[in-house]
């Protein structure tokens, strides 16, 4: 899938925008700016699908895929399909779905995902291999009883990593190979899983290994929550990014998950971070936005929601190498977030429950139609 990402460095929003340059500017230098500020491209309507305003940015807008909601609810369905040119399982490709007891596994939800995707057009973002939640009762219980020793674990998390990846082999673009891996605050360190306690600290160069050889083509990121800013958790996957692209180890991408919250500070210098990854040579993506806040919703609410949504598209728009911008959901009638915080935060989604468009959603298309003409991909 190489040949699908962005060779070229992206360069900038029309980020004179905020300065008020752009009307000072006037029509004619845009040839000489890059800026899209063409009477035709003014003239084209801005309400299109975000997979059609990206497009020609060579950035796949993607969203997580809530099966059930896939299957049952037209509207639902036609709306994932004309939306998005990237999908992500957001749980079928998860240890505890794909492989229920051991040894018996299960692809049917996910074989359907894919072939929607083929068949619209879209990329498929793998979620995820190696992660410390949703793993099947099977494998937590063998481990915690002793059932299931240290090196037999290592056996089983190469097994399955080599045969989720072979069964999915060239129709995933990249995998998160592990998710998750460090913990929070301000010294972070690995998480204490049961990857760690039993495989030890290079479970991770492990895993990617055993990805790559599992599909040689497929992209191997890590990914994790809270690293959109420049942080100490952020730096901590920096350091391990750094320390395995020395050592070789096929670790192709960084992926940030970006669930914002707005009682917590807009990650406003997500870009600086996103760049960091990029000079590394990595791909980065966005990949499971949303933006909750407290209910109920109020005016100044929506406007720090659409402020959030744009920090990230924009912090995405003007990294080289981010390839994909994808949302954990698009409505709010099937977001995680209110079943997650007990009802107390939601209206996560740019679109509403009705899927009628909110600020966040308009602020989204806004953003790529103003983003600079070369961000090109180029096969
Ligand atoms: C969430 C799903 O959205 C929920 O439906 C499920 O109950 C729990 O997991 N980080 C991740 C995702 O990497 O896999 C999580 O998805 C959200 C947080």
């Amino acid at each position: 899938m190489k040949t699908l990402r962005v060779k070229q460095l992206r360069l900038a929003l029309v980020g004179a925008l905020a300065t008020g340059a752009l009307l000072l500017s006037g029509l004619s230098s845009s040839a000489a700016t890059g800026l899209s500020t063409t009477p035709a491209n003014r003239s084209q309507s801005i309400d299109q699908p975000l997979r059609v305003l990206a497009q020609p940015l060579g950035l796949r807008v993607g969203t997580a895929v809530d099966m059930d909601a896939l299957a049952n609810d037209a509207t639902y369905r036609a709306r994932v399909s004309t939306e998005f040119s990237a999908v992500t399982a957001e749980n079928v490709m998860k240890w505890e779905t794909l492989e229920p007891a051991r040894d018996v596994y299960n692809w049917g939800p996910a074989d359907t995902l894919v072939d929607f995707a083929r068949s619209n057009g879209q990329l498929v973002h793998g979620h995820v291999l190696l992660w410390h939640s949703q793993l099947p009762g099977w494998l937590t219980t063998g481990v915690a009883d002793g059932s299931i020793s240290a090196g037999e674990l290592r056996t089983i998390v190469h097994d399955y990593i080599t045969t989720v990846v072979r069964h999915f082999r060239g129709k995933i673009w990249q995998w998160d190979v592990v998710n998750e891996a460090f913990t929070d605050g301000d010294n972070p360190t690995l998480r204490d899983t049961i990857f760690l306690q039993n495989l030890g600290p290079n479970y991770i160069a492990d895993a990617l290994r055993w990805a790559h050889a599992a599909d040689p083509k497929a992209g191997l990121w890590l990914n994790d929550y809270a690293i959109d800013n420049v942080n100490p958790k952020s730096t901590a996957y920096y350091e391990l990014a750094k320390q395995l692209l020395a050592q070789h180890v096929p670790l192709t991408g960084m992926g940030f998950q970006g669930h914002l919250d707005l009682q917590y500070p807009i990650p406003s210098d997500a870009v600086d971070n996103l760049r960091r990854f990029d000079q590394l040579g990595l791909d980065t993506g966005f990949t499971e936005v949303d933006v909750r806040y407290f209910l109920p919703g109020d005016t100044y609410k929506t406007a720090g929601q659409v402020g959030s949504f744009t920090t990230l598209l924009q912090a995405c728009l003007l990294t080289p190498r981010c390839e994909m911008f994808t949302l954990w959901g698009f409505t709010d009638r099937y977001s995680w977030i209110p079943k997650w915080s007990n009802n107390k935060e939601g209206e996560a989604t740019p679109l509403d429950a009705n899927f009628q468009p909110k600020p966040a959603y308009r602020a989204l298309q806004q953003t790529l139609a103003l983003a600079d003409g070369s961000h090109k991909r180029h096969n």
